[in-house]
This record gives structure tokens, sequence and C-alpha cells, in this order.
């Protein structure tokens, strides 16, 4: 019986892996260039580690997080995010009394969500978390630091920033806000009336056409900010001026966790469509304390490595591969030893080469070079293992040149990183 992968999860083939992996190598240039640090923490974390952090009332923990009990003892989550995970380590292993500290990580994370394109239930994540730095300083560079990556990927992408206020100014904003979507409930949807009691901030989220009208009009927060936050707004706009990063304000950007205080942001691109999406960050001062840990400041984001592809592949971008530099062929018996030998010798001296381990006619293990990439191509039989010379061929131009076997190796491309 034929089994297939879980919907929305998804296989990364040797194929497309390039991508990836240049993804995560200019993301961890990048990330060390900034002084982040990488954590990795496990996939499973106690339920409630989500439920206090990242808020039971989201979509994520109330519908999408997968949730299940170790054998009767603990109830346990698939990770749906990075943040509260590297919160419960940074408690947990005290790191705090070492001061600010950056951090990183790379990972899956799972929501069952309705997969749909760049939208998936095992998706991951490049994230950065800063700890204990409550100045906007922080936020500027972190955002920059994304700028930067991107322009590194030769990516497109616009940054939207807003602020969602704080402890100070919030709950008497939220109040004036349901208020105020009670009073216009029959305008809108039954998802955003469900919403103002459970989650106001997240109606103004809303994508229904005929509630976008209504919302326009919703009190809007940045007017009410108190002037901790005000300053703490201005002092971003200011520092993301300064370094020539260019910006949006959104007065209706809200993020689906309800850690954020202060600074929240997001790049979309148009290559995504609906999941526009490819990075989403802000500020969670209060996060740390509310998981157990003394009161520090917080601030990161999380990208979306399936979406950043998407944007890639979207631009044609080709995805780079490892191609050998040889391919040795062998011509007969004392050839199949011979390839094997040679190659032990080549692979040594840092040079990327494949052989065909069936042996066989000569146009197959030609075929099987091509097939792979080799850029050369070598026979080696008895007749070249007697003399110590054989022919190089290119195997773009066809073209065959003499080699001595002894020199073969300085003859060749060294692999990257060898
Ligand atoms: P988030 O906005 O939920 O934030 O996710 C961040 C990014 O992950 C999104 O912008 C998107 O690129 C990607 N993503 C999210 N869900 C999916 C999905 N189902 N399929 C594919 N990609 C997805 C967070 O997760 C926060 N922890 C970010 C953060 C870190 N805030 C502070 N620190």
């Amino acid at each position: 019986m034929k089994i297939n992968g879980v919907k929305g999860m998804n296989d990364i083939l040797p194929a497309q892996v390039g991508r990836w992996q240049e993804i995560e190598r200019v993301a961890r240039d990048v990330f060390a260039l900034h002084g982040y640090r990488e954590v990795r923490t496990p996939v499973v974390e106690p339920y409630a580690l989500y439920a206090r952090g990242v808020g039971e009332a989201t979509d994520i923990v109330n519908k999408e997080m997968y949730v299940f009990e170790d054998k009767g003892e603990e109830k346990l989550a698939l990770r749906p995010e990075g943040t509260a995970g590297t919160v419960r380590a940074f408690i947990e292993h005290g790191a705090y009394v070492e001061g600010p500290q950056k951090w990183f990580y790379v990972g899956p994370m799972f929501r069952r969500e309705r997969p749909q394109k760049g939208r998936y239930r095992q998706f991951h994540q490049l994230g950065v978390e800063a700890f204990g730095i409550a100045e906007p300083a922080i936020d500027v560079e972190q955002i920059a630091m994304v700028a930067e990556l991107f322009r590194r990927l030769s990516v497109t992408a616009s940054l939207q920033v807003n602020s969602v206020g704080d402890a100070a100014c919030r709950p008497a904003y939220l109040e004036e806000l349901r208020a105020w979507l009670r009073a216009h409930g029959g305008a809108l949807c039954s998802d955003c009336r469900e919403r103002t009691e459970r989650n106001p901030l997240r109606v103004l989220d809303c994508k229904v056409p005929t509630c976008q009208p209504v919302l326009a009009e919703a009190p809007g927060l940045l007017e009410r900010l108190c002037d901790g936050c005000r300053t703490h707004f201005d002092a971003v706009r200011q520092g993301l001026e300064d370094l020539g990063v260019p910006y949006r304000v959104n007065p209706r950007l809200v993020r689906g966790l309800d850690y954020y205080v202060r600074t929240a942001y997001e790049f979309t691109s148009d290559a995504l469509g609906s999941q526009s999406a490819v990075v989403g960050g802000g500020r969670y001062d209060g996060l740390v304390e509310t998981l157990g840990g003394p009161p520090t400041p917080g601030i990161g984001f999380g990208m979306g490595e399936e979406r950043l592809a998407l944007i890639l592949e979207a631009a044609g971008r080709p995805v780079a591969e490892n191609r050998p530099e040889v391919f040795l062929i062998s011509a007969d018996d004392v050839g199949r030893r011979e390839v094997l030998r040679r190659a032990a010798a080549l692979r040594r001296a840092g040079i990327a080469c494949d052989l065909d381990a069936r042996g066989g006619k000569l146009a197959r293990q030609f075929k099987q070079a091509e097939r792979v990439g080799a850029r050369f191509a070598i026979v080696l039989g008895a007749a070249e293992a007697a003399s110590g010379q054989a022919k190089l061929k290119d195997m773009a131009t066809r073209e065959e040149t003499p080699v001595v076997l002894a020199d073969l190796a300085g003859r060749l491309r060294p692999a990257a990183g060898a």
C-alpha cells in the first residue's frame, strides 16, 4: 500500500534544496554580522507555554495548534512559532543574568491551517529574538537587518510598521474599539462580530471586502498612544529614515499573536498572492515576565522560508546545485578498481567527483556523467593505468585534453569550502 505524506507538509527534494541552503547561508551570514547566536530548542513544548505565551484567544492556539496528550501524562503541542520556546529556554537557563542577548533559530513550525500557496501545516521559519533592550535602536537595527538580508538575496519586499501600544494605552483603546465595533456590528461579517468580544484588535485585520469601508472609520490606536509608546514609535521611524530603509505606516497592522507591544511590523511581497507576509515581527516586552522570568524587554521576527523560496522562484532565480567537477568512467575490470582509488584521492584533495558504481557500458556511464552535470569526464582502464595518462573530456565542449594522472587533482577546481 502506498502511503503519502501528511496534507500541508511538504518534502523538499534534492532538486529544490539548493534554494533553501542559499537562503539559510545568507541568513546565517547576515545574523552573524549583527551579533546573533544560534539557539536550537525542541519542536515539542508544553501546551501551556503557548496558551500563556501566544494567547489562548488567538487563532494559532485556539484553532491551529497540534495538541496531544503524551500517554496521558502531559498536554503537549507541536510548536506553532519560535518565540515562546526561545523565551522559555532563555528563562530556564538563566540567560538573563548575562545582560542583553541576541539569538536566532531555523526550523520547522506547525499550524493546522487550510493549506494553499504559501500556507502550509509544516513550514519553516528563520527567526531572531533580542532580549534585554528596551531602546528603539534595537527595533531599527533588526528591521534594517531584514532589509540587508533581502538586499543580499535580491528580494524586493515592502515594509509596514505600526505601534500596537502597551499596557498603559491599549486597554482603554480596546474598550473604545469594542464599543464602536458593537455599534457597527450589523455591517460586519460574522468573524468580525465574534472577534469583537474575543480579540477586538484582530477585527482591524479582516480581509472581507464589505468590512473594509466600515473598518476604515474605526477609531485608530496611533492617535491614542501614550507618551512612552509615541516617543518609541517616533524614534523607530526616525531610525529607519536615518538608515534609508523605506517603510509605510499601516495603522491597521495587527499581528496574530497576543504578546506584542509597541512596534509591530511586516514585510510583504506581491509575488506571494494572498499569503503575502514573508516576515512578521515586533516587540514583546512583557512576555519574559508572563512566562516566569524577570521583567525583560524583547523584540524579534519570524521569516517564512517557504515564502522566501516562492519569491526567489517567481523571480526566476536558478537553484544552485552541487555538481561534480569530474566523473570517473571505468573502461574495464582494472578501471573499476582504478576509479574508486582515484575518486578517493581526488575527494581527499577537495575535488567533488562521482562515478557510476554499476560500471558497465561506456555510453551508459557517460550518460550518467551528463545527468549529474559533471564538468569533466575521464575514462580509466588498463591502458591508462599502465601509461599513467588519460584524456580529460570537457562535457560541455566535448573537447579532450591529455592529462598525466599524477597531476589530475592540480588540473581540477576544488569544491567550494573544500
Ligand atoms: P508570524 O507572523 O505568525 O509570526 O509568522 C512569521 C512568518 O512565518 C510569516 O510572515 C510567514 O512568512 C511565515 N508563516 C506563518 N505561518 C505560515 C504557514 N502556515 N505557512 C507558511 N509560512 C508561514 C511569528 O511566528 C512570530 N513568532 C514572529 C516573531 C518572532 N515575533 C517576535 N519574534
